[in-house]
């Protein structure tokens, strides 16, 4: 993996007097029956847990905290099954794109081939989720109901997001399309943004990191007993102060990890290329940034959300992720994949906008 700022910036190797004693070894152990993750006294054991048993807790390895505790291994939880054929509690429940059986099940009321239609341009509709991608409900009102009508294009004088263009919404007034506005400029919402984060003031950006007062590009090493300090890159807004997290050696090397997945340096390849024109839904969810959503909606391939599940997994459990230290095991647990790369030239163009704002 290329960082291209890396080289730029430099971390300080001082010798600290430090604290490392809540890191502890951390490794896979192959099998380990009762337990996911074992506390010792000086080592802690990650291991998959047998079929048929999923681990209570992994996520103490995403926080990494000092305060651990051991997690067993549990029955696994099947989801229940679903008969909407004959479950009456799934009554207008499915939005077009849904799974259905029946027509009741659809809140469109059409269900064909097992899954809920929308309804057509012209057709009358009671709400605002089941007009064809590429119409709204038009003059509805509490008392009556309206008709599917063609979207606004882009620039379009609007109030609400459903009656702009797939993958548009309504941003200042006017029909824009998400995830396209750069850093420094204000947005009704994050998913309009570029990074799909938008400061408490409403503006788009991204987060910078700090450890003890200096900059840091990607890994994000910092010293255990160091602080980490959580910035907006451009208006400089400090989002978290919080501990260097123990990277799983017991050495006073640790990571800044906590939103790796807004970082400057990661957020490019994550959202920009996700910008869709086509929805399998109707209305309400073709102007969304849930990106679980537009996947089922196939308005993002497969190895889009592909990428944004693996990208997002290293970013959870950053820290371990960096230091290696449980990599022959965390694709078996379903953690992170180690040897999943990001897009270098993704990284570059959104770094572009914003070298700028770092001096
Ligand atoms: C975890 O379980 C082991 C027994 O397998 C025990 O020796 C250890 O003290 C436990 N650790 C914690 C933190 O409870
Ligand atoms: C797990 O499931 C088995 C049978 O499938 C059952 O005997 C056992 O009691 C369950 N354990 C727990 C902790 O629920
Ligand atoms: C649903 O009801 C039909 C009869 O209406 C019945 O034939 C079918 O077995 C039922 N399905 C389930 C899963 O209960
Ligand atoms: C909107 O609905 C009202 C009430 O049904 C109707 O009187 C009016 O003509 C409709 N307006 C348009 C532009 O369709
Ligand atoms: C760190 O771990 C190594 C190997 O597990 C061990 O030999 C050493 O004593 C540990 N150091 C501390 C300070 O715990």
């Amino acid at each position: 993996m290329v960082y291209p700022l890396l080289l730029l910036l430099t971390f300080p190797l001082f010798s600290y007097s430090l604290n490392s004693d809540g890191c502890l070894t951390t490794q896979c152990v192959d099998t380990n029956p009762n337990y996911c993750i074992q506390v010792l006294s000086n080592v802690v054991n990650v291991s998959p847990c047998l079929a048929g048993y999923q681990c209570s807790s992994y996520s103490q390895l995403s926080t990494y905290s000092a305060t651990w505790k051991n997690s067993t291994c549990v029955n696994y939880s099947f989801k229940t099954y679903v008969d909407l054929c004959n479950d009456s509690t799934y009554t207008k429940t499915q939005a077009p794109g849904d799974h259905c059986c029946q027509d009741w099940n659809c809140v469109s009321g059409f269900c064909t081939d097992g899954i809920c239609e929308p309804h057509a341009y012209n057709s009358y509709c009671d709400s605002h989720s089941i007009c064809k991608a590429g119409s709204y409900c038009y003059n509805l009102t509490s008392t009556s109901n309206g008709y599917c009508k063609t979207t606004l294009s882009e620039g379009s004088a609007c109030t609400k997001d459903y009656e702009c263009d797939i993958g548009y919404g309504c941003n200042q007034k006017k029909c824009t399309k998400l995830f396209s506005i750069y850093y420094s400029e204000q947005a009704d919402d994050a998913k309009f943004c570029v990074s799909n984060y938008l400061t408490s003031n409403g503006y788009c950006d991204a987060i910078k990191v700090y450890a003890n007062g200096k900059l840091l590009g990607p890994p994000y090493q910092c010293r255990i007993g160091h602080t980490c300090t959580y910035k907006s890159v451009v208006y400089d807004d400090v989002i978290a102060s919080e501990p260097c997290l123990c990277s799983g050696t017991n050495t006073s090397i640790g990571y800044c990890a906590s939103y790796m997945s807004m970082a400057y340096d990661h957020i490019g390849s994550l959202y920009e290329d996700m910008q869709y024109s086509e929805s399998k839904c109707a209305e309400d969810r073709t102007h969304i940034g849930d990106v679980a959503t537009l996947w089922a909606c196939g308005s993002i391939s497969d190895d889009q959300y592909n990428h944004w599940v693996l990208m997002n997994q290293q970013f959870s459990y950053w820290a371990l992720y960096q230091s290696g230290v449980i990599d022959n095991c965390a694709k078996s647990m379903g953690l992170f994949d180690p040897g999943y790369e990001e897009d270098d030239s993704a990284v570059y163009l959104a770094l572009a906008s914003l070298a700028l704002y770092l001096s």
